[in-house]
This record gives C-alpha cells, structure tokens and sequence, in this order.
C-alpha cells in the first residue's frame, strides 16, 4: 500500500472509491473504534478529492443532537439539532441527502462561505444504530451524484461491520 494518499480527482469515480474502500479496509483492518474509523476516513476522502470540508458530525443526543467529530478542512461548527440543516436531515430521515446547490437548500448551515454543493450520509454503527452522519461540502455547484452516494454509503458500510 502507498504510504500517502493518493490524488484521485482525475480517477473515474467508481475505481476511485474502490480503491478507497480497498485502503480503508487495509488501514483499520482489526479496529472497531468508531473515532479511529471516521479519522482515517475523513483523511482518506478528503485528500483523495481535495474537497473543501470532509468529516463527522456525531450523534450525542440520540434523535436531538449532532456534535462536530473528526474532520478534515476549514472549521466547521460544533453543534447541529436533528432537523436542522442537510446534516440535520439527513439525520432525522436517515438517509443520504444531495445538495446540488446548497443556496437552494432552505436552512442550510454555512459554514464555509465558499461551500456550492454537498452530500451527507449517515453512519450506522451495530444494531443498525444511527451514530453519525458523514458531511462533504464541495466548492463546486453540483459536485456530488449517484456515484458518489454509492461509494460513500459502502464506505460507511465498514462502521456496520466493525461493529462500533
Ligand atoms: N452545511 C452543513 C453544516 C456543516 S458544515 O458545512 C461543516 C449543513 O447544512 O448541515
């Protein structure tokens, strides 16, 4: 495995996350630790994309309240009520949600005056319990599509079975 990773904006979308999933696996391979696993994660995302802000917002208050967790990029704020802003959505419906123009979204949060588009997923832990939701925010319009939903949402998929 390279030592660093990879840039892989000119990669086509689908081996770029394979090749993701590939080192995520490598990197954690015997960790169950969720912090562990949304560090290096984050780190792997964000560098691999060069994306304006890639990181974790927790669960803390089941159903009520969402805290910043590991991160990579610019500051993000500290807390987000369930319901409020895409994570906040995508929090309260567990779902994935895909923000094509955030300044179209009512009640997006910035935090990053120069975030376009975004895409947050949630992040399941054992017994299919809501622990997380993963936020990415592009400064480009429109960045995110079903390609990166699929391979985001495998990637999370190693929380579920690492059983954190
Ligand atoms: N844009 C997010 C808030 C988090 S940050 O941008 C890091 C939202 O609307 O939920």
């Amino acid at each position: 495995m390279e030592p660093v990773i990879p840039d892989l904006r000119a990669t086509p979308k689908v081996d770029a996350y394979n090749k993701l999933r590939d080192m995520q696996q490598v990197l954690l391979e015997g960790s169950s630790d969720a912090i562990a696993g949304m560090a290096t994660t984050s780190a792997l995302l964000h560098h691999a994309f060069a994306h304006l802000w890639t990181g974790f917002y927790r669960v803390v208050e089941p159903d009520r309240l969402l805290r910043v967790g590991p991160y990579q990029g610019t500051l993000g704020c500290l807390d987000i009520t369930f319901g409020r802003g895409v994570c906040g959505t995508a929090a309260a419906e567990r779902r994935t949600v895909v923000v094509k123009d955030v300044h179209a979204f009512p009640g997006h949060i910035a935090c990053d005056a120069r975030s376009r588009s975004e895409i947050v997923v949630p992040v399941f832990g054992a017994h299919n319990t809501l622990i997380a939701v993963l936020d990415i925010d592009s400064a480009e319009l429109a960045m995110f599509d079903d390609v990166d939903v699929a391979g985001l949402e495998a990637l999370m998929a190693w929380f579920q079975t690492a059983d954190v």
